[in-house]
């Protein structure tokens, strides 16, 4: 019984998993099993904290070095697309200067992804205005010193 039970159990996770994995690409479902970049950074030279049309919240911190990120990291209270879009913006935040940050929009996280379902694309684009966000709170305070 038991045994049947484990063997059900089983089988559906890896029949959600190929569903999941053709639906949101190879690229996505792999950050969904192992996200990268989560949780915040302690005195962060730039952060912003987004609410998207969904209700769901994005936060971006980011470090600089020498005109540079040297750390990017994520943290959100949304869905697993949100939190594998916020995974991969710190991921191509990181190495950028300010002015190339600006090419990380939600479009670009949606290109790097090979695209996501329509209905999960409005994820990509919060954790790229988040970016953004982020990136205008760090310029205005350059501009301020
Ligand atoms: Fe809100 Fe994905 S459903 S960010």
């Amino acid at each position: 019984m038991s045994d049947d039970f484990d063997d059900f159990a089983r089988n559906l996770q890896a029949q959600i998993f190929e569903e999941t994995q053709a639906a949101y690409g190879a690229a996505a479902f792999e950050r969904w099993l192992h996200p990268l970049y989560m949780g915040k950074i302690d005195h962060p030279d730039a952060y912003a904290r987004v609410t998207g049309p969904c209700r769901d919240t994005m936060e971006i911190f980011l470090r600089f070095e020498d005109g540079k990120v040297a750390e990017a990291s994520f943290q959100t209270d949304g869905c697993g697309s949100s939190a594998v879009c916020g995974s991969f913006a710190a991921e191509m935040a990181r190495g950028k200067t300010p002015d190339e940050l600006l090419d990380v929009t939600g479009e670009a996280i949606l290109n790097r992804l090979g695209g996501l379902p329509k209905e999960d694309e409005h994820c990509a684009h919060l954790a790229g205005e988040t970016l953004q966000e982020a990136l205008t709170n760090y310029m205005r305070q350059q501009v301020k010193r």
